[in-house]
């Protein structure tokens, strides 16, 4: 079968991008996969880094349906029960626990990827809850009718404070801190590390992601704080960011995504978003991801209520219960479709009306593209 990749190469100046990217760099070799991908395993005469960065590449386009590939993670098929599943320590729930687990998963990826439409995508999400912050521990006091109904609309009770934007307990930081032990020993045994890291605009969120990639990844892939990845809105202090110039100031090596304004403009003490609107706005931001990054591995941090909107946006069918503790992590394997392009492409016999045929030599934008036949 011959089938055209189109690739991407080096000068992408992201001139044009809606978002301020890092650029994509290897991972560290410390934590390359121990088996690396044996040359037998790569198509046609590509090298190991070659092969490793097609695999990184997905289709970008907007898509129109989220679906949750069920075959990798124990918890992603419908009836998973969470009690008492820890993900850190059983290699996130991947099912297959061989020696060469992750390596069978990468290349499952890969092909998925590799096979898949124009109009379909294929990305891989790690989703991690902030570790435990003040306000966790004001709602554990007081109560969660109480807090609802009372306390989290203050920013304390004399006692802690939690408002606005509370900062990580040293509980919360040591359990950011066990993430990186549970990715230290999965990226040993070839987990494919996170090639983009996003964070909810929180304190809590970007001091957990700090905590967690400082030693594996920081020094490789500048993080990118998005608006849309952000708690629930409205009404709990806890919920209420900084400005923008507090977050460049204490969060320096981290990227804003452009636009990203001075100050909390969606925040409202009378106003709070409903689980529908959550899940809409955590769909604009999948839309987001799908549209403008082509990294297939992606590291989200951001908070229980996000994540589970997330789930929900993409169709997973335990998003109510996945049950994620604080400092915890869940990855899910996400099916993009763009069903209007495909119904386009049916209608023009094959040929999609919406994109044309992807152009396959030097394109006039300075990018320079190439064609491999696998
Ligand atoms: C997405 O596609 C799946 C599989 O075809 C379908 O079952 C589901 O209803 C679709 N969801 C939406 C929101 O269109
Ligand atoms: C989940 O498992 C626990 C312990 O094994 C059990 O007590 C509980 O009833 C189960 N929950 C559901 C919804 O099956
Ligand atoms: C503050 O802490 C003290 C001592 O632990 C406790 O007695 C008091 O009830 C707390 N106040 C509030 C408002 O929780």
């Amino acid at each position: 079968m011959l089938l055209p990749l189109v690739i991407l190469l080096a000068f992408c100046s992201c001139a044009s991008a809606v978002w301020q990217m890092p650029l994509r760099r290897p991972a560290p070799d410390s934590f390359r996969t121990e088996e690396p991908l044996s040359a037998a395993a790569s198509p046609g005469d590509m090298g190991a880094d070659a092969w490793t960065e097609t695999m990184a590449e997905t289709n970008t386009f907007t898509p129109t349906n989220y679906t949750v590939v069920k075959d990798f993670f124990v918890q992603s098929p419908p009836g998973f029960n969470s009690t008492g599943f820890d993900p850190l320590t059983s290699s996130f729930g991947l099912i297959d626990r061989s020696p060469s687990r992750w390596r069978t998963f990468r290349r499952a990826v890969q092909r998925l990827n590799a096979e898949a439409d124009s109009h379909t995508a294929y990305k891989v999400f790690y989703l991690a809850r902030h570790g435990e912050g003040f306000h966790n521990v004001g709602e554990r006091v007081h109560g969660s009718k109480a807090w609802d109904a009372y306390w989290s609309m203050l920013n304390g009770d004399g006692n802690i404070t939690w408002g606005p934007d509370p900062l990580l307990t040293p509980l919360g930081i040591s359990q950011a801190a066990r993430n990186t032990v549970a990715w230290t020993q999965e990226a040993k045994a070839g987990a494919p590390l996170p090639e983009r890291l996003y964070s909810s605009p929180l304190s809590r969120a970007m001091s957990t992601l700090e905590i967690t990639w400082e030693d594996l990844l920081l020094d490789e892939v500048r993080p990118v704080i998005k608006e849309n990845l952000r708690e629930v809105i409205g009404v709990h202090t806890c919920d209420k960011r900084r400005t923008k110039s507090y977050i460049r100031k204490h969060y320096a090596h981290f990227d804003f995504e452009v636009p990203f304004s001075e100050h909390d403009q969606r925040w409202s003490p009378e106003w709070r978003e409903s689980d529908r609107q959550a899940t809409f706005r955590l769909q604009r931001a999948l839309d987001e991801l799908f549209a403008t990054d082509s990294a297939t591995y992606i590291s989200i941090t951001a908070h229980g209520g996000a994540i589970g909107a997330f789930l929900r946006a993409c169709g997973h069918p335990n998003a109510q219960t996945i049950g994620l503790r604080t400092g915890s992590m869940v990855p899910v394997v996400v099916k993009a479709v763009d069903y209007r392009a495909q119904a386009n492409e049916l209608l023009a016999g094959g040929q999609s009306l919406a994109a044309p045929p992807r152009q396959t030599q030097a394109s006039s934008n300075g990018r320079l593209r190439q064609s491999i036949e696998l």
